[in-house]
């Protein structure tokens, strides 16, 4: 069982869904009726994306990017890698890119920095959740699901090893797990 490898849970099925709500209220008080485009970053923020997507009504466009900046262990390599890139261009676009953790920012900082060329009429991002104590590069989120300690989480989209997705709520992973 998946959950046995929990040391605890840190955010309730419940509690992701209610700030859902609020942050989609945060995105349609800046953007109003807007159209959007929204961007997936695969495949750790899935499940926020598809509920933070059909709490707006909106006119959004659904698109996908994969990048990785980890290989399969709980430390960043600083390193970042587009493996899959948006499939329509975003110029002009208020584009929000949405992401599932910022934890050094190496991520995400190159990616608005690639984005950015790209010349959307703007650019936010939205996190499920922020580790800011361990930021490397500069950068922060526009909208913030969570402030979250130093601790390695899984659930809701966000894994070990591709393991762990698809618990419907954020916990924190038994450290004996990963030092296997
Ligand atoms: P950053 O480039 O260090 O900000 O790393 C961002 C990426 O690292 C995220 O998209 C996640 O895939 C991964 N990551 C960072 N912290 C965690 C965690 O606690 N659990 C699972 N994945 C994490
Ligand atoms: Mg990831």
């Amino acid at each position: 069982m998946m959950r046995d490898d929990l040391d605890r849970i840190l955010i309730t099925k419940e509690q992701i869904a209610e700030r859902v709500k609020e942050i989609a209220a945060e995105i349609k008080r800046d953007f109003h009726d807007e159209d959007l485009t929204m961007i997936c970053i695969l495949r750790g923020s899935c499940y926020f994306f598809a509920d933070l997507t059909k709490a707006l009504d909106n006119a959004v466009t659904l698109e996908f990017m994969a990048v990785s900046s980890y290989g399969s262990g709980t430390t960043s390599s600083g390193e970042v890698k587009i493996s899959k890139d948006v499939s329509t261009p975003i110029e002009g676009k208020n584009v929000i890119v949405v992401e599932d953790i910022i934890d050094t920012g190496y991520t995400l900082s190159y990616l608005k920095r690639i984005l950015l060329q790209r010349k959307p009429k703007c650019l936010k991002i939205c996190t499920l959740l922020d580790k800011p104590s361990r930021r490397e590069a500069e950068i922060e989120g526009d909208y913030v699901g969570f402030e979250i300690p130093n601790e390695f989480v899984v659930g809701y989209g966000l894994d070990y090893a591709q393991k762990y997705r698809n618990l419907p709520e954020v916990g924190v992973l038994k450290p004996e797990v990963y030092k296997k």
